[in-house]
């Protein structure tokens, strides 16, 4: 018999400020890199952008109502810097912290324990213009004092908090791939402003140390496991490159305060790595979190590279996923004994265990899962149903690892999937949903954004109600 889920155990969901709330100028609000970006053609599926995403903003009443039914013990939900500062920093939009506390209280009301995530990759695109958002030290001290205010706003009533989303996703998509803002593809300016991000990252929880001592703070990390194709023993080393690269390059740096040797020193060769001075390796060492917030989707699996000649000093990136596969110290391959997505993602329950197990045996912290999900095509049928099956076996078999994980001794305290209701993908409009409630709007139209409760919604709500005794795995499964 495995070890039960504890009686405080956070059973929830997850959403995030651009992709839920829509009113991107109202009361006050300024506009985000987000509001921009989504509007040069081009740049997003179909031109969706988030003006108006799911209408969170105005119906977020009926969505608490809709969490409670759902039995919710908690709710992941991101703050939109530019609601709370237009500008970024100086004036402050009382009405943009009065959606928050309405917010809040409401969760509260509802005994949902609100989880607040300070950054979900909306920065204000005043921050932006001038000083160029996360390439200018200027931005530790904004954030701070943004976060501050927010610490400061909700001491009492918010007890887990995220600070960044994804610094690993955002950062190489806006610097390296060009696919988010600030849309550039440039390998010394991603790692720079990648350890800006990790200064910003520490004094924000230095700062809370001091107005939320009770509180619990953490970033949401994406993180996928890599496997080496085999034993071959060059396979072997570049999966072990690759968890460097992909993982611990930031993991490190949150836990331990310090990058790890190796890859930083294949950086240095090339000339690319980050400056970093005595006083930010002092900062990073008194920025620890609390817990490793943990966004899991899927691993990855690696293959010596036969291509290497050398690493191209000119191309600069050892690590760059398109164009110059022959100069990466590791090949990224598909794995045959994994299914896929209908977006190609792979389906990995047992990754999710193998990345519980690695955190904890490395860094030894609480772990709150604050995304996992399969993205879908749902398809709204007769009399407002959703039969989204596949969404239930992803849920069922990924919940059932962490139960696993669990009885191996990891100190999981949450589970807050992606997402509460469906919600705008940032590069795929609506077309790929996730959540357990089915908003009827597209791409083309805003039709009448109703709530539709999917069967996931019934069957998450006895898992909730059951503290996850339902969920179970094969009759013969070893573990
Ligand atoms: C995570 C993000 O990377 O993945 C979410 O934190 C995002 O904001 C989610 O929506 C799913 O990504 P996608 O591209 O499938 O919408």
């Amino acid at each position: 018999m495995l070890n039960k889920f504890s009686k405080s155990f956070l059973w929830g969901a997850s959403s995030a400020a651009y992709q839920v709330e829509g009113a991107w100028n109202e009361d006050g609000k300024g506009k985000s890199v987000w509001d921009n970006f989504s509007k040069i053609p081009g740049k997003t599926f179909e031109g969706t952008n988030g003006d108006v995403a799911v209408d969170h903003y105005h119906r977020f009443k009926e969505d608490v109502q809709l969490m409670a039914e759902l039995g919710l013990k908690a709710y992941r939900f991101s703050v939109a810097w530019s609601r709370i500062y237009p500008e970024g920093r100086g004036k402050l939009n009382k009405k943009g912290l009065e959606f928050y506390e309405k917010l809040v209280d409401e969760l509260i009301k509802n005994n949902i324990e609100p989880v607040l995530t300070l950054y979900h990759w909306d920065l204000p695109q005043a921050l932006q213009d001038l000083y160029g958002g996360f390439e200018s030290r200027d931005i530790i001290d904004d954030f701070e004092n943004y976060c501050v205010t927010l610490f400061k706003a909700f001491k009492d009533k918010v007890k887990y908090w995220v600070t960044f989303n994804e610094q690993n996703v955002f950062t190489n998509l806006g610097y390296r791939c060009a696919v988010h803002p600030p849309g550039l593809k440039d390998v010394k300016r991603y790692y720079e402003a990648n350890h800006i991000v990790n200064l910003a990252n520490a004094k924000a929880i230095k700062a809370f140390r001091k107005y939320v001592p009770n509180g619990k703070i953490g970033p949401s990390f994406g993180m996928g496991p890599v496997y080496p194709l085999d034993c071959k023993p060059l396979n072997v080393l570049a999966a072990d490159e690759a968890e460097e690269y992909f993982n611990h390059w930031w993991l490190d740096v949150y836990c331990f305060g310090k990058y790890p040797t190796i890859t930083l020193n294949r950086l240095k060769k090339l000339n690319v790595a980050p400056k970093v001075t005595e006083e930010d390796l002092k900062l990073l060492k008194e920025g620890k979190p609390d817990f490793i917030g943990l966004n899991y989707y899927h691993g990855g699996t690696a293959m010596e590279n036969d291509n290497v000649i050398s690493v191209d000093i000119n191309k600069k990136d050892p690590y760059l996923v398109e164009n110059s596969e022959k100069y990466k110290v590791f090949k990224s391959v598909p794995n045959p004994f994994l299914k896929k997505t209908q977006w190609n993602w792979e389906i990995d329950p047992d990754g999710l265990r193998i990345a519980l197990k690695r955190l904890t045996n490395r860094y030894d912290l609480p772990i709150l899962i604050t995304e996992n999900g399969i993205g879908a095509v749902d398809v709204l049928e007769e009399n407002d149903t959703v039969n989204d099956d596949y969404r239930i076996d992803y849920l069922k078999e990924h919940i059932f690892a962490c139960k696993k994980a669990i009885d191996e001794g990891v100190d999981l305290i949450g589970y807050l999937p992606w997402s509460f209701t469906d919600l705008l993908s940032w590069l795929n409009g609506y077309k790929k949903r996730y959540g357990f409630i089915y908003v009827n709007r597209d791409e083309y139209s805003e039709k009448d954004l109703r709530r539709i409760r999917k069967k996931s919604f019934y069957w998450y709500k006895d898992v909730i109600k059951s503290n996850g005794e339902i969920v179970e795995g094969e009759k013969n499964e070893v573990y």
